[in-house]
C-alpha cells in the first residue's frame, strides 16, 4: 500500500513548476465550477490551492476567468447532462476571449466513452485530467498553456489498483469554519448499480499523522463543523481503525462537531457507535444509505445486508446515541423492483423514522451490473415511486422535528440568507432565528416551531 503516496520529490517538482508559471499568470484569473457531492468539494479545494500556487487569483464568475475547471460528477445521468449543459455554455465565452483555458477533471473524466464525447463534441476543452491528478495541476496548467492541441492526464483505474495519495498540496477552503477532510479515497464495494469503484478506483486510506495534523490545525485556525469524507468511512485502514480515529479528532480541544460521510450500513460497528455515545463532539447525526427495502432487490444491489439487519442497526443507534438524526439514500426502481418490494422500502422509512432522505431514481450506468440487468422499470414508474417516497418522508420529517420543540440547541451560525438568520444544529437540522449572529460562530437557540426540514427558534444568549 505504500506505494501509493504521491513521493514529496514528485510534490516539489509541482511547487516549482508553478512558481515557474507565476509569470504567465499575472493578473489572471481561475474558476472551479464544482458539480457532485462533497468529496468533489473538497476535490475542487484542493483544485484552488494549486491554482493559486500557480499564480492566479480566484473567482467565482465564468466571465472573468481566464481558466475553467469543471469539476463533474458521473454517479447518475441527469448529473453527466447538466455537466455536458454547463460546458456548452462556455462556448460563447470562449468565442469573446480566445486565450481562454477550458479543463475537465472529476468523474466523468475518468470515464473512456465520456472523454471520447467530450473530444468528439466539444473541440474547445483544453485539457482533462482524472481524479488522481490534483497534485499535478501545475504541469497541466503548463502543458495546456504551451500546447495548441488539447492534453490529457488521466489514467484508468483498473479494478484491482487502488490510485494514489498525495499530501502537502496547498488547499483552498470555501468557508472559513465548516470544511471538509477527505481521510481515504475509492470505495471496494462495487454495488451493482454504482459506478465511484470503476472511477474512483480501490480504497486507499490517508496516514492517521496527516489527518491529525490536518484537522489540528483547522480546529486552531478556526473551524467548527469538520466532516471527515470517504465513500464508506468505516472501511478507514490507516494505522487505527474509523472509531479510533474518529475518538482521537474528538479529543482535539477546542469547540468544534466533527461530523463523517458516507457510511456502509454492513461496517458501521458497535464500537464506532459507542464512540459515538461517549463523545458530544461528534455531531448527533449519522448518514447510514440503506438503498432499498426488499431483500432480493438488496442482494442484486450487491449490498451484503438484509432488510432486517438494517432495520436492527438504525434502531440501535438512535437507542444507544440519543437526540441523533438519522440520514439515508434511497434509490426507486432498481432493475426488477416491483410494486411490493418497493413497498418493503416504505416499511423501512416507517420503521426507522428517517430526518432525511435523499432519494433518486434508479439511473442506468454504463459499465455497471445493473444497468444490463433484464427487468429495468419504466421511468414514469420509477419517479411514481420517488413521489410516493417522498410523500411519505414529509410526514416523518416533521413529526421528528416536532420533538425539537420547547428544546434548547446549540447553533453554528451560517449568517444570513435572505433576510432570514440561520445555522445547523449538530443534529445537521436547519435553524431559523430571530436576530443575527455571525456566521461560524455558536449559539443557543430555544425551539419554538417545527417545519418538515428546519426548525424555527429564538437565540437565548
Ligand atoms: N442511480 C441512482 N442513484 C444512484 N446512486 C448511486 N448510483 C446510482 C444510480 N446508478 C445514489 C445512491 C448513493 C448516492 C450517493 O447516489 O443512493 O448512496
Ligand atoms: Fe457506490 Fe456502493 Fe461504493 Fe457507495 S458503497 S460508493 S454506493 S459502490
Amino acid at each position: 500500500m505504500s506505494n501509493v503516496f504521491v513521493p514529496k520529490s514528485e510534490i516539489e517538482k509541482q511547487k516549482e513548476i508553478a512558481a515557474g508559471l507565476h509569470n504567465a499568470t499575472v493578473n489572471k484569473k481561475a474558476c472551479v465550477q464544482t458539480y457532485g457531492c462533497q468529496q468533489n468539494v473538497a476535490d475542487s479545494e484542493r483544485i484552488a490551492g494549486a491554482l493559486r500556487l500557480c499564480g492566479y487569483e480566484l473567482t467565482t464568475d465564468t466571465s472573468q476567468a481566464d481558466v475553467v475547471i469543471i469539476n463533474t460528477c458521473a454517479i447518475r445521468e441527469h448529473a453527466e447532462l447538466r455537466v455536458l449543459s454547463g460546458t456548452g455554455q462556455l462556448k460563447k465565452q470562449k468565442e469573446k476571449n480566445r486565450d481562454m483555458l477550458i479543463g475537465i477533471c472529476g468523474c466523468m473524466a475518468q470515464e473512456k466513452h465520456r472523454r471520447e464525447q467530450i473530444k468528439r463534441s466539444y473541440p474547445y476543452v483544453d485539457f482533462i485530467f482524472g481524479t488522481d491528478m490534483h497534485h499535478r495541476l501545475p504541469e497541466i496548467i503548463r502543458s495546456a498553456l504551451s500546447s495548441k492541441k488539447r492534453v490529457s492526464f488521466v489514467t484508468e483505474v483498473p479494478h484491482n489498483e487502488f490510485g494514489v495519495i498525495s499530501e502537502d498540496m496547498p488547499v483552498l477552503r470555501e468557508s472559513s469554519y465548516k470544511t471538509g477532510v477527505s481521510i481515504m479515497y475509492g470505495c471496494n464495494n462495487f454495488c451493482s448499480y454504482c459506478v465511484v469503484p470503476h472511477v474512483r478506483g480501490r480504497e486507499r486510506s490517508r496516514s492517521y499523522d496527516d489527518i491529525l495534523n490536518e484537522v489540528n490545525t483547522l480546529v486552531k485556525n478556526g473551524y467548527k463543523d469538520i466532516t471527515l469524507l470517504g465513500q464508506n468511512v468505516n472501511s478507514y485502514n490507516g494505522e487505527l481503525s474509523f472509531p479510533g480515529l474518529l475518538a482521537d479528532i474528538a479529543a482535539i480541544p477546542g469547540d468544534f462537531w466533527v461530523r463523517f460521510m458516507t457510511s456502509h450500513p454492513k461496517d458501521a460497528s458497535d464500537e464506532l457507535i459507542n464512540v459515538m455515545a461517549e463523545n458530544e463532539k461528534i455531531a448527533r447525526h449519522f448518514h447510514l444509505p440503506f438503498q432499498a427495502g426488499n431483500d432480493r432487490i438488496l442482494s442484486l444491489m450487491n449490498r451484503g445486508y438484509s432488510k432486517q439487519q438494517y432495520i436492527e442497526k438504525a434502531l440501535n443507534i438512535k437507542e444507544k446515541v440519543k437526540g441523533i438524526s438519522l440520514s439515508t439514500d434511497v434509490i426507486c426502481g432498481f432493475p426488477t423492483e416491483s410494486e411490493s418490494d418497493f413497498l418493503d422500502t416504505l416499511d423501512v422509512v416507517r420503521s426507522v423514522g428517517f430526518d432525511m432522505i435523499y432519494s433518486f431514481v434508479y439511473s442506468p450506468r454504463e459499465g455497471t451490473p445493473a444497468a444490463v440487468m433484464e427487468g429495468q422499470v419504466p421511468h414514469e414508474e420509477k419517479v411514481r415511486r420517488f413521489n410516493a417516497l417522498t410523500e411519505l418522508q414529509n410526514e416523518t420529517a416533521l413529526k421528528n422535528n416536532e420533538v425539537f420543540v420547547g428544546q434548547t440547541l446549540k447553533v453554528l451560525s451560517d449568517g444570513s440568507e435572505n433576510d432570514a438568520y440561520i445555522g445547523r444544529s449538530s443534529q445537521n437540522k436547519i435553524v431559523a432565528f430571530d436576530k443575527p449572529v455571525r456566521e461560524g460562530v455558536f449559539t443557543n437557540v430555544l425551539i419554538e416551531k417545527a417545519q418538515p426540514y428546519a426548525l424555527v427558534g429564538k437565540v437565548t444568549d
